[in-house]
């Protein structure tokens, strides 16, 4: 028998029908509450708001899962790559070796930008933030696509070329910005590269020596993007299902979720992780003033890299980074300090009852940015890291907008607590 809620409201009893997923999720289906009762709900910041059905990522918070498609993240770490688990994010499935050849060849037919754009890129000043020119150039380069600026939904054919083209130049982007901060000479991408390989190529390559890739680092790399590939409704992607609900074309809705993850508080956490990291260095804190302060209510600090919304367990991914993370040090022979004393606060705060009765484990971000400092990528250039990752979660969630029989443009209501009525003074007579 299906389930149902019961609600009282002014005497009146109103049925609602329970809605359950796949994994024994279950909500309340509020979309008739309005028109029924005149009533809407309140959940400032969504903690319990489910704003769409999907078929995309499972997250099981209290137990630290995290699927893409139904496959657990651990196994797509250690079999898979991000340009085929980009493949399962967006088409639903594993492709087979002829959908992966065809994929992979898609991202390098639109890898290149328009040789326009370079000009853009000059117009930012020196030392402009990388996310700033990131969402800036996603949205200029549906500019230069007269196909894209036309394509609507309702031509779903195309959707596989404009969904290729994002991943494969959001890449070339991301490098251009780097290389434009430095006030470096573009490197252009090679076609005999992958993916993750081209990227540090046009990185760290010169007009006069290629970049020795080291397949750990590639792979740590590689790593990085394919734990960050979907993550459910956050900011971002909630952002990116907002915009497209528009009917806003790809670009514009992926340049809007570059806005929202450039924030400490999302996909900018890993750059503010590194920043608190190095303060505590620096004043030689051993972590424990840091974790005080984070603690205290009255002070502006947190404990960076720690807490999530949804995990009240460790973050599968931090687990995984952190492991790749020893690894990586290993095989290179190298130290950094700041791990240290990032293990040392880990361990600390794992101790301290604040941190244990608030369930707050470290979350992705914790030891991504330690794993890039090692690669030799600059602080500002982390959540740009992030958002390459997830392009294929924000295609994929655009995807399901898009193929969404009943689409509707998204449209919260608000509880008005501003002034009643009141009426315009003319400016002579205002106090
Ligand atoms: N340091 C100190 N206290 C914290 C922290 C932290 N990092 N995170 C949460 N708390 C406290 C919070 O103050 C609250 O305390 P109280 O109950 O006494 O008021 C309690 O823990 C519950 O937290 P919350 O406010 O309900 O958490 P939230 O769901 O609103 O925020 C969060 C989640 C990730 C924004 C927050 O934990 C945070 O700011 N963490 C640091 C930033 C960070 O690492 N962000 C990356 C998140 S993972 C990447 C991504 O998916 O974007």
């Amino acid at each position: 028998m299906s389930k149902e809620a019961k609600l009282d409201l002014d005497g009146k009893t109103y049925t609602l029908p329970v809605v359950e997923g796949s994994e024994g999720e279950k909500a309340v289906d509020v979309s008739s509450l309005r028109a029924n009762t005149g009533y809407i709900t309140l959940d400032e910041g969504y903690g319990n708001t489910g704003s769409c059905v999907s078929q995309i990522t499972f997250i099981d918070g209290e137990k630290g899962i995290l699927r893409y498609r139904g496959i657990p993240i651990e196994e797509l770490a250690e079999k898979s790559t991000f340009i085929e688990t980009a493949f399962l994010v967006i088409y639903g499935e594993l492709p087979n070796r002829a959908q992966l050849r065809r994929f992979s060849d898609l991202l390098t037919e639109n890898q290149f930008l328009h040789e326009d754009m370079k000009f853009h890129f000059q117009g930012f000043p020196a030392g402009a933030h990388p996310m700033a020119i990131l969402s800036a150039m996603i949205n200029a380069a549906s500019c230069f696509d007269e196909g894209l600026m036309r394509w609507h939904w309702g031509k779903a054919k195309e959707f596989d070329i404009y969904a290729a083209r994002l991943i494969s130049q959001v890449r070339t982007i991301a490098a251009y910005s780097y290389r434009k901060s430095l006030g470096l000479p573009l490197i252009y991408p090679k076609k005999a590269y992958k993916y993750t390989a081209n990227f540090l190529h046009m990185l760290f390559s010169t007009p006069y020596e290629d970049y020795e890739l080291k397949p750990e680092v590639v792979r740590a790399l590689d790593l990085i993007f394919l734990l960050h590939a979907d993550h459910e409704q956050n900011c971002s992607t909630s952002t990116v299902r907002m915009v497209a609900s528009s009917q806003a074309n790809l670009f514009a809705s992926a340049a809007a979720g570059v806005c929202a993850l450039w924030g400490p508080l999302h996909g900018g956490a890993n750059q503010a992780v590194i920043e608190m990291l190095e303060q505590i260095q620096r004043v030689g804190d051993d972590g424990s003033k840091f974790i005080q302060a984070a603690k205290d209510k009255d002070s502006s600090k947190k404990l960076m890299g720690f807490g999530h919304r949804v995990y009240k367990n460790y973050d599968p991914r931090a687990k995984i980074i952190k492991r790749a993370c020893d690894d990586l040090f290993k095989v290179l022979h190298i130290t950094d300090p700041l791990l240290d004393i990032a293990k040392r606060l880990e361990e600390a705060a794992l101790r301290d009852s604040y941190f244990v009765e608030r369930k707050l484990y470290p979350n992705v971000d914790f030891y991504s940015g330690i794993i890039m400092r090692a690669i030799g990528l600059p602080m500002e250039m982390f959540p740009v890291i992030f958002g390459i990752g997830r392009m294929p979660g924000w295609i994929a969630n655009y995807k399901e907008i898009m193929e969404e029989t009943k689409s509707r443009i998204y449209r919260p209501r608000q509880i008005y607590t501003g002034r009643p009525l009141s009426h315009y003074v003319p400016i002579d007579e205002r106090k």
